[in-house]
């Protein structure tokens, strides 16, 4: 893919906890990007519900910065199930980035530090984490990222899902050993 604005857009973009200062924009990037989210509005109270779940469902957002100008470019969604289990089951619920700031390395770096926050929050519990899920459509170039990121591999398809066929891909992870 073409890279575009990578001037001005390094792909340090940095990724944080989303506040809820934040949550108008992430609706934004939500509204954008998928059909099911069907306006602004209808996204503003989506996103809400969702970060109201905490620490069920966790936003972290990529922001970059031009002179004083913030903005946030991107957004991800962890979200965790089954309970607060000691083998710790997650799914990436949903990640997107700003249609004009795609492949530049932002929905990687998203995934990646992230997902470390994660870690770091389960190790803080004493959990670690067993499984994470991630489903998108078949056609969705989305499953190159979550496999490079995640170690994700699909494990079946879902006929007729949301517009089309759904992949369910599954990162395992091992049990830390054991200290003696
Ligand atoms: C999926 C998404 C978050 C990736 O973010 P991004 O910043 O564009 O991704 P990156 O630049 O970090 O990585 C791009 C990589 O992912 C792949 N990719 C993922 N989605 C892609 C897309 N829509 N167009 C092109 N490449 C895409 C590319 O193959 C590329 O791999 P490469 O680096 O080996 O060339 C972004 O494209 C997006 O918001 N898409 C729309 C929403 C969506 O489909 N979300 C996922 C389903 S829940």
């Amino acid at each position: 893919m073409k890279k575009k604005f990578f001037k001005e857009i390094p792909c340090g973009a940095q990724v944080k906890k989303a506040q809820k200062k934040y949550l108008k924009q992430i609706a934004e990037i939500a509204a954008e990007n998928f059909s099911g989210l069907k306006g602004p509005k209808d996204a503003v109270k989506w996103v809400s519900c969702n970060f109201s779940a905490f620490p069920r469902m966790q936003y972290f957002v990529a922001i970059t910065q031009k002179g004083p100008r913030k903005e946030i470019v991107g957004y991800i969604l962890w979200v965790e199930k089954g309970g607060f289990r000691k083998e710790s089951v997650w799914e990436l619920e949903q990640i997107a980035v700003k249609k004009a700031f795609q492949g530049n390395g932002i929905g990687g770096e998203l995934i990646e530090k992230s997902f470390l926050e994660i870690k770091n929050y389960l190790k803080k519990r004493k959990s670690f984490l067993k499984l994470v899920e991630v489903t998108t459509g078949t056609d969705n170039q989305a499953q190159k990222l979550y496999r490079k990121t995640l170690g994700a591999k699909k494990e079946c398809i879902i006929k007729n899902f949301f517009r089309s066929n759904e992949a369910i891909m599954i990162a395992r992870f091992n049990r830390p050993p054991v200290k003696s």
